[in-house]
């Protein structure tokens, strides 16, 4: 049977998303179908967006070559663009959010689309879903550098972003031995600190924070003003952007406001102002922020990307809609969206890894 596939991506972008579009592109025509993106996650379907309702292309083997070691993504992004959560100004100048999903459902409707194949994280994927409540027929592919998809080993993103974080925590490593300092460098994960928790342990870290384990800043003081005096006179200490101090709040840059989430930022800075000012150390601080999101994914995510690009396209044709492609080594499976989007995936705070961490001597704060 001949169908017409949608395709677009939703949320943060990810390494590894050009990836999944191409495999998208080529496995469905291959199917003899045909695929069209929307730009901008729904964006390009919407009358009153830059696009003026007519961001849908056509996309051909053309299109997709050359794309897969690519950062970003072709179709364009965005983490505002909820049309279930759309920001509407009133009369008087308050903004609430409408729900816009009948002209989603009439665009579709009206281009003959036959279903969608959705990449994006837990927002995006959510979005997916109340779509397949009201009768369309989607395909989720997870996408997050965070890692925190529940029913999902991994996503595609996620270790190419572990890889820029350590390698930037590797090059601090030399400068602040050279100055004698301490570094504390913040990395992505709002919710959950698996970023954090690798590229710390990859990159032999002293002090890594995450959500998970709510952390005492006297431990943190404690394990930095061990490494000098015991002769190893500087230290790195790793924070995932949402990690908190027991009974405190998380750090915010912006809070959240009709149709856009709160940013996390501003821990790192914080905490190298109290350590200074606690240990008597020079401290600096970094956010390594989007580059975590940015450039070629590495070969991992590549390959995961490919794989649950050309496994949506078999859900497609096995029609099993309102399911979400989940890499279950050494498989890949399908898994209901209602089941990945029931929780997030959090660091086990005593699975193997923390475990390590704790062995090698790295403190947790707690
Ligand atoms: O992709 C998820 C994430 O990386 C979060 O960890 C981070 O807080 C957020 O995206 C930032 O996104 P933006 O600055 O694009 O709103």
């Amino acid at each position: 049977m001949s169908m017409k596939i949608a395709v677009n991506t939703g949320g943060g972008d990810a390494p590894g998303l050009n990836a999944v579009i191409r495999a998208v592109v080529l496995a469905a025509i291959n199917e003899g179908w045909e695929v069209y993106g929307i730009r901008d996650g729904f964006g390009g379907l919407l009358k009153d967006s830059e696009y003026n309702g007519d961001g849908v292309v056509r996309l051909t083997a053309n299109s997709v070559t050359g794309i897969t070691h690519t950062g970003g993504t072709i179709l364009g992004t965005s983490n505002r663009g909820n049309p279930m959560k759309w920001p509407q100004e009133q009369p008087d100048g308050s903004i609430i959010e409408i729900d816009r999903s009948d002209e989603i459902m009439q665009e579709f409707e009206k281009r003959g689309l036959d279903c969608l194949i959705s990449i994006g994280g837990d927002g995006s994927l959510t979005i997916a879903r109340r779509l397949r409540d009201r009768g369309l027929p989607v395909i989720g592919i997870p996408k997050t550098i965070d890692n925190d998809l529940a029913s999902t080993t991994t996503t595609f993103g996620f270790l190419t972003a572990v890889e820029t974080a350590t390698d930037a925590i590797d090059k601090l490593h030399t400068t602040a031995a050279s100055h004698k300092r301490t570094f504390v460098v913040e990395v992505m994960g709002r919710h959950s600190g698996w970023i954090a928790l690798f590229a710390g342990v990859a990159g032999t870290a002293d002090v890594i924070l995450i959500p998970e384990i709510p952390f005492t800043i006297d431990k943190v003081f404690q394990k930095v003003r061990h490494r000098y005096e015991v002769g190893r006179e500087f230290a790195v200490v790793v924070v995932a952007e949402g990690a908190k101090e027991i009974g405190g709040e998380a750090s915010f840059v912006e809070e959240a406001k009709p149709g856009q989430e709160a940013r996390y930022g501003g821990l790192a800075k914080k905490l190298a102002k109290r350590i200074e000012a606690e240990c008597e150390v020079e401290t600096r601080s970094l956010v390594l922020g989007h580059l975590q999101r940015g450039g070629q994914p590495n070969s991992y995510d590549r390959l995961l990307a490919l794989r649950f690009g050309s496994a949506a396209v078999e859900l497609v044709k096995r029609g099993d809609f309102g399911s979400m492609v989940s890499l279950d080594p050494p498989d890949v499976i399908a898994v209901p969206l209602g089941q990945a989007l029931a929780k997030r995936k959090n660091v086990p705070v005593d699975g193997d890894v923390v475990r390590t961490a704790r062995a090698l001597g790295i403190s947790f704060g707690d």
